[in-house]
């Protein structure tokens, strides 16, 4: 059966197969979350269009080509979110959050679109979890941000992660940068394609996000951002790295880490896996302590990630998230017509008993509903005849043991709690 219609290209549907272990990945990533005293935020699925062009940048990739943006009746230009930050600081200054506290901690699990081309990890709308640490300048917050990054990438059991950390400094030392790097590539203009001959003009460190081979020959004797890192920005860089130390997480300093967000400021992190191919990137983030004000809201410094679920779910393998079912599961089973009726209300009672009972309602026979309980995974099957009927009774099979036992009706809940 192909249909007239197909989603979106880029856009997927979960089935009952995959949304198992969606489900108990989100529920893994709640409870870490709440030990980590992180609340959730939800924002709606669209904003203001120029809430983005202010935060991520006109000029990011993400802004000047991947945007779903559309007018609505009223001529409003609305975005649906390519990000998740901005509208989690637009809802923090709005709705006052920093009342309720010096450090505020929020953190999401939402879908969000992006026009790219579509490959393995890489999506039109795909999911990503994530924090956000509002309130403290410190490296020590950066440090706890990280840690929380890598800590439940460990609990899912995700092994061979890289950790890149790296810093882009103060507006200050980005704009002594951005002079030497101009410096340095003016000579090769000539061999730079078209887009990074704009950027040379516009913004020259997004040039070092070029996928280019000959570009990314020319970029190796560049300088490097981290040698220009000095004062204050060079004292909180140190201290990122000496509390990762303590925490004895492993990490590479990369000394290109531009992310392709225009909000960062001093700490840029990313969080990569072998097995991901081109779009290795697990999870990425840093600090942003310019952005809440550049929306509006007091100076307040802040720092987050976000991981893609999609591309953590590639990496996990089959099973590996998912305790599926680990309860009783009960196919009830009738073995003669009459039986039909009192299985519905067997179902009932058991399904009150927080017990997952399912049953035929095709007409089936007693063999081919035999089939049904296995293919559905049950762990019983709990069969009614005519028998069975008169007496109140019940013939429960242990579809792992195959061991059967005769069991009155009343006592069914707990004979099968027993793990009989
Ligand atoms: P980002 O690096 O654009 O950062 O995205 C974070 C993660 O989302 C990536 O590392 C990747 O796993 C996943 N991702 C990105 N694009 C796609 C795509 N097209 N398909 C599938 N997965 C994708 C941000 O979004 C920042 N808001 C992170 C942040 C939070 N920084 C501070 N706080």
């Amino acid at each position: 059966m192909s249909g007239r219609f197909k989603a979106i290209k880029g856009a997927k549907d979960l089935l009952p197969s995959e949304t198992v272990r969606w489900r108990a990945l989100e529920s893994t990533i709640h409870d870490f979350m709440a030990r980590w005293g992180y609340g959730e935020i939800r924002t709606p699925v669209f904003e203001q269009t120029e809430l983005f062009a202010r935060s991520v940048g006109e000029e990011s990739e993400i802004v000047s080509k991947q945007m779903y943006t559309f007018l609505d009746q009223g001529e409003n230009s609305l975005t649906l979110k390519p990000e998740l930050t901005a509208p989690a600081m637009r809802a923090y200054i709005q709705h006052d959050l920093s009342r309720s506290g010096a450090l505020t901690k929020l953190y999401y699990i939402d879908s969000l679109f992006r026009q790219e081309r579509p490959q393995a990890g890489r999506l039109r709308q795909f999911h990503q979890y994530g924090v956000e640490a509002i309130g403290s300048p410190h490296p020590e917050q950066d440090a706890d941000v990280i840690a929380l990054a890598y800590k439940l990438l460990e609990e899912l059991n995700i092994k061979n992660m890289t950790l890149l950390i790296s810093s882009i400094g103060s507006e200050e030392c980005r704009t002594r940068y951005r002079d030497a790097l101009t410096d340095y590539l003016s000579p090769f203009r000539n061999d730079l394609s078209e887009t990074s001959q704009k950027r040379l003009q516009t913004n020259p460190l997004r040039i070092l996000d070029t996928k280019d081979p000959e570009e990314r020959g020319i970029l190796q004797d560049a300088p490097h951002l981290l040698d220009y890192l000095d004062g204050d920005d060079r004292k909180h860089y140190d201290g990122v790295k000496k509390y990762l130390t303590d925490l004895d997480i492993p990490y590479v300093e990369a000394p290109i880490l531009v992310r392709g967000l225009d909000y960062y400021s001093r700490t840029t992190f990313e969080i990569t896996h072998p097995g991901l191919g081109a779009q290795n990137a697990l999870c990425g983030g840093g600090r942003y302590d310019n952005l809440i004000e550049d929306l509006g809201g007091q100076p307040t410094p802040a720092v987050g990630f976000a991981a893609g679920i999609e591309r953590i779910l590639l990496v996990l393998e089959e099973g590996q998230t998912a305790p599926i079912n680990g309860g009783i599961a009960v196919y009830a089973v009738a073995a003669s017509d009459e039986a039909r009726r009192d299985i519905f209300r067997l179902v009932r009672d058991l399904r009150e008993e927080r017990i997952r009972a399912e049953f035929d309602t095709l007409r089936r026979s007693l063999k081919a509903q035999m089939r049904e309980a296995d293919r559905m995974n049950c762990t019983h099957a709990v069969i009614i005849g005519e028998d069975e009927l008169k007496e109140d009774r019940v013939l429960v099979k242990n579809l792992s043991t195959g061991k059967q036992a005769d069991v009155k009706t009343e006592r069914l809940v707990s004979h099968l709690r027993n793990g009989d």
